[in-house]
């Protein structure tokens, strides 16, 4: 039987943890299972984090995998397994590393918890999310990737940065991919509700939509040993729980399209309606042609990922 509010977490690293530790403390759910292959740094991280969760009272009990039995009829299931990108690596590169992880992760975690919610991670992106879904066996409701919460908060950021007050009030729209042709939306983002094309001179959404589409490789460029994990970790756990409380909230992820917005069989990020079955909806915006442009755009940099790993004939032995 499924476990309502059992989290497991594959990837104890950097932004695994995070992610635990912010549902942990929220005490979103009773249980999160921390699995990675280094299984003493999973020990070690859930029995920190167990003993935070305890020191503020909160239920939520965190717990180590010995092996992929350990989390068995998960409700949700984080992939955040690969390697991290570092300096001067492109999420491109990753490709045929993550490529390999993802499908084995996901392939070992549909054995144990076939009707779980898989919230991808691991990079690229979209990429994986298509690995995850092709490999597995997984319908395409069950599984979404993070990536558009992430990129809409920094670009809210920017633009807080640019006119030095709004903070808490900004909200901005990313959707595309999650690469450099990711897909700011100006026209869909306000401040307290007022348009930001009232606020600022396209020269500074200019600035704020190329600074957008470069924010994890800034972080990266400051951090030099890993990618960033905090604004990753967060946006995840509300993903996380959007699914178990079944709200219902549109955010964008990264989703299959069939179809929607005029493409199929490929992983791209839109606004999508999150409760307990995954992906409940898909919301087609309207765009207009330079918008259109940049989403093509978009689309082919996740296909030319996928036709790579085709030329390397990844998913000859998937059905
Ligand atoms: P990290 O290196 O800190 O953690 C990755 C963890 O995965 C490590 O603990 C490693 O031991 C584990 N791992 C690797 N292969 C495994 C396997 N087969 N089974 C179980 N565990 C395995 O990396 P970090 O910073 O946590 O990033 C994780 C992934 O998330 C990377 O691919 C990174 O590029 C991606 N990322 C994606 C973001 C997004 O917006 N979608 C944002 C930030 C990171
Ligand atoms: C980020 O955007 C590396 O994808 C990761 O921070």
């Amino acid at each position: 039987m499924i476990e309502q509010s059992k989290v497991a977490i594959i990837g104890a690293g950097n932004v695994g943890s995070t992610v635990a530790y912010s549902l942990a403390v929220q005490g979103v759910c009773h249980e999160i299972v921390l699995l990675d292959r280094d299984k003493e740094r999973a020990k070690g991280k859930a029995l920190d984090m167990s003993q935070a969760a305890a020191a503020i009272r909160s239920h939520t009990v965190v717990k180590s995998a010995d092996s992929y039995e350990d989390i068995r009829d998960s409700r949700v299931v984080v992939i955040t397994a690969g390697s991290p990108r570092k300096p001067g690596m492109s999420r491109d590169d990753l490709l045929m590393i993550n490529a390999e992880i993802t499908k084995e992760v996901a392939t070992e975690v549909k054995k144990v918890a076939p009707d779980a919610i898989l919230v991808m991670v691991s990079n690229p992106l979209d990429a994986m999310t298509y690995v995850a879904l092709k490999t597995a066996g997984f319908s395409t409701k069950q599984v979404v990737g993070m990536a558009g919460i992430l990129d809409s908060a920094r670009m809210a950021h920017f633009i807080h940065e640019k006119l030095g007050f709004g903070a808490g009030q900004i909200r901005a729209s990313v959707i595309g991919g999650h690469g450099d042709d990711m897909v700011p939306l100006p026209r869909y983002s306000t401040v307290a509700g007022i348009p930001l094309t009232d606020l600022l001179s396209e020269k500074d959404i200019d600035d704020v939509v190329e600074r957008t589409r470069h924010g994890g490789a800034e972080i990266v460029g400051y951090l030099k040993t890993g990618s960033a994990f905090y604004a990753p970790g967060k946006s995840t756990a509300i993903m996380v729980e959007a699914i178990l409380k079944d709200t219902k909230q549109i955010y964008p992820c990264a989703v299959y399209l069939d179809g929607e917005y005029g493409y199929r069989d490929i992983v791209n990020g839109v606004p999508v309606m999150l409760g307990k079955e995954g992906v409940e909806k898909i919301i087609e915006v309207t765009l207009n042609e330079k918008e259109k442009e940049m989403f093509a755009k978009s689309i082919d940099s996740v296909a030319r990922l996928i036709e790579t790993l085709k030329k390397n004939n990844f998913f000859e032995d998937t059905k």
